[in-house]
């Protein structure tokens, strides 16, 4: 299997390509690319990690080169927040990056799995579909939004909480991976005795989790550390599903025929061609559903101005 990073020298980039040098199969391939001149830099430091996965760095001019052969292409480039920002402020940036590379994937590996971590993400994720489909490789099966941080962040605030050990504890987040767009299913969390008040708040925290970072990085950016191991779970969870293994199932922000949105994340198996079935939300409380019903129209509206950003109004 080959991996491409693409932002690969930035905050994310190097803690993910750190995850996958060490978790990924034996005979794995890595590829890192970055318009930062530090990228080969990255490469020839992870390079002495002894494990049996090949790292390569890629500069500006070689994005071709890290593409051609990969299976898995996982997008963390872009600007991340500041104080004071929310995800789609990054939208003038982000955008442009995103449909660049993407030109470029359905140029140099059109049946690669991507995973779009760039924010935001409810958007650049409808930036890449139409990108694919412009240059006619689209496949939905094979694009994904990386919502995972959401759930690793539910897991570890609702472990804690229940005093569990976080890692043994399973929830599904649904909607998309902005403010009142996160929707964790608490009420499917077996054994979780919250008051209704505990349960808003609880919900509003996993929702501006990311905020809690950049104020606390005051300046230094967002989320890369958790995001890193996010990415890397959500990676390895592609290639597992890509190797034949049974019964992969991760949430992600997908074009799964959603009643409720083109793009939605909920729970999909994956497989060898990528999403192999999408899986019910299962029940939810009313709760949940008044949040649904709320975040509609700020997710398509979402999606519509990615669609606009490639094919105009
Ligand atoms: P960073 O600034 O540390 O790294 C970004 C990297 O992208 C830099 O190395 C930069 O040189 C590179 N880059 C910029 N333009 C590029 C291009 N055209 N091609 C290749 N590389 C390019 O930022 P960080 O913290 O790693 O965040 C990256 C993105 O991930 C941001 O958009 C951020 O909002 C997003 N993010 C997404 C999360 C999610 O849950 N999906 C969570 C946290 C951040």
């Amino acid at each position: 299997m080959k991996v491409a990073v693409l932002g690969a020298a930035g905050g994310i980039g190097q803690a993910l390509s750190l995850l996958l040098k060490t978790q990924l199969p034996a005979g794995s391939e890595l590829a890192l690319y970055d318009v930062a001149p530090v990228v080969p830099g990255v490469a020839v430091d992870l390079s002495h990690i002894p494990t049996a996965v090949k790292v390569e760095g890629f500069g500006q001019e070689k994005l071709a080169d890290a593409l051609t052969g990969a299976d898995v292409v996982l997008i963390p480039a872009g600007v991340p927040r500041k104080p004071g920002m929310d995800r789609s402020d990054l939208f003038n940036v982000n955008a442009g990056i995103v449909r660049a590379l993407v030109e470029a994937i359905a140029d140099n590996c059109p049946k690669a799995l991507i995973g779009i971590i760039t924010n935001p993400v409810n958007t650049t994720v409808a930036i890449a579909a139409e990108v694919l489909k412009a240059k006619g490789v689209y496949d939905k099966s094979r694009l994904f939004g990386v919502t995972t941080l959401d759930v690793i962040r539910a897991e570890t605030f609702i472990g804690e909480a229940m005093g569990k050990n976080p890692a043994d504890v399973k929830i599904n987040v649904i909607g998309g991976h902005s403010g009142v767009t996160i929707l964790p299913l608490l009420s499917q969390v077996e054994g979780l005795s919250l008051s209704d008040d505990e349960i808003a708040a609880m919900t509003k925290r996993i929702q501006n989790a990311g905020t809690e970072v950049v104020e606390a990085k005051a300046g230094g950016g967002s989320a890369t550390l958790s995001m890193g191991q996010a990415a890397a779970r959500f990676g390895l969870s592609l290639i597992r599903g890509l190797n034949g293994e049974a019964n992969v199932v991760e949430c992600a922000y997908v074009d799964g025929g959603s009643e409720h949105a083109r793009f939605f994340a909920q729970p999909i198996r994956l497989g060898k061609n990528g999403v192999e079935e999408i899986l019910p939300c299962g029940d939810i409380s009313a709760f949940e559903q008044g949040a649904l019903d709320g975040m509609l129209a700020t997710l398509k509206g979402d999606i519509t101005l990615g669609e606009e950003f490639v094919n105009g109004k």
